[in-house]
């Protein structure tokens, strides 16, 4: 059997940490714990990887230092072999090119007092200097009708646009550049349900069209079963685990990872897998950050900090008793 060669590595996140100075006055300041702490993925080619936990997890800040939004204080993020930690607005502009962001709430994303048009073009004139106006115009059309809009809605200005209209159209201005990797923060989560669909089908229609790498963050498990190749699994900026979708909703191995699907009604997992309630990880704690609500904690975990230990399939869980009776 002809062997498929390995699509190649887009993104490569090393022992990556973001902190955010402390809140509070000066005499009362409260450490706190980092937004992101040591972690480290690659996203291949073509991938369409998931990034989940619970809010205040780190996905969003994930989003904005791949973006160069955010400075990261440690570690380093490189696409396709190119540092982009420490890179200037101006070094960052031919990668723009290539990495889009889709942010959760799309009608803050444009000025309201753009036309469409405008907001459309702008990417291009900056991006594509080769191309002419005429060119845009054309561009701009096709890629409204595209995304189910019409050529028309060139001339309307964002605020006459439903949420889902809205985040077509900012689908449509992170696509109209033809990047490689779409890095899409919460895309759907403001939407009506009704609308959610719609929207996951077209941004998945153009993910084959184009070929394009998607880093998907949600906190909707089964949408992100629904969509996601392979799946992270993050905790107070931690990676907790890492597996392909099946894997991971089939045999969950981090305790973590068990709670958050044991609160999806009918999920198959057990109710006794439920993250207790519990303090949240003072920062500076020695052993697992899951240890006030791990229903399976023991001594050793508040003492000593998990290995992240790797297993078949290119999956890792970061616990002590990660379930090891996965087949492969
Ligand atoms: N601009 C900021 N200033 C200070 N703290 C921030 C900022 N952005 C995020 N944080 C903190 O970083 C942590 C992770 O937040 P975030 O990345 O937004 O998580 P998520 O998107 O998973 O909900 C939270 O504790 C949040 O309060
Ligand atoms: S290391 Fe201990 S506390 Fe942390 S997830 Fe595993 S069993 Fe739970
Ligand atoms: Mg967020």
């Amino acid at each position: 059997m002809k062997k498929v060669p390995a699509a190649p590595v887009l993104l490569s996140v090393r022992q990556l940490r973001v902190e955010f100075a402390s809140r509070g006055l000066l005499w009362r300041r409260q450490a706190q714990l980092p937004a992101l702490d040591g972690l480290s993925f690659d996203l291949a080619a073509g991938e369409i990887l998931a990034v989940v936990g619970e809010s205040g997890s780190g996905k969003s800040t994930l989003a904005r230092t791949l973006m160069g939004l955010q400075a990261a204080t440690a570690g380093s993020l490189s696409y396709r072999g190119q540092e982009l930690r420490g890179l200037g607005k101006k070094q960052w502009r031919p990668l723009r090119r290539h990495i889009q962001m889709v942010f959760q709430d799309p009608a803050a994303s444009f000025n309201p007092r753009r036309r469409i048009g405008q907001a459309l073009a702008e990417p291009l004139q900056a991006l594509r200097p080769e191309l002419d106006a005429a060119e845009r115009t054309r561009r701009v059309a096709a890629m409204l009708e595209r995304v189910g809009l019409s050529a028309a809605d060139a001339q309307r200005r964002p605020q006459e646009f439903s949420g889902g209209q809205a985040q077509r159209l900012a689908i449509a201005r992170a696509l109209i550049v033809e990047p490689e990797l779409l890095v899409c923060d919460e895309p759907v989560s403001a939407l009506d349900v009704s609308v959610q669909a719609q929207i996951i089908n077209l941004l998945l229609e153009l993910k084959r069209e184009r070929g394009l790498t998607l880093l998907f963050i949600a906190h909707d498990l089964p949408l992100v079963r629904h969509v996601a190749d392979r799946v992270l699994v993050l905790y107070y900026g931690r990676l907790m685990e890492q597996a392909a979708v099946e894997t991971l909703f089939a045999y969950p191995r981090h305790p973590y990872t068990r709670a958050l699907l044991a609160a999806i009604p009918d999920s198959g997992v057990d109710a006794q897998c439920r993250a207790l309630d519990g303090e949240r990880p003072a920062p500076g704690m020695p052993g697992c950050l899951f240890t006030a609500r791990c229903p399976m904690a023991d001594e050793q975990c508040a003492r000593r900090p998990p290995p992240s230990r790797r297993f078949a399939g290119n999956s890792l869980a970061a616990c002590h008793y990660a379930r090891e009776d996965v087949p492969a």
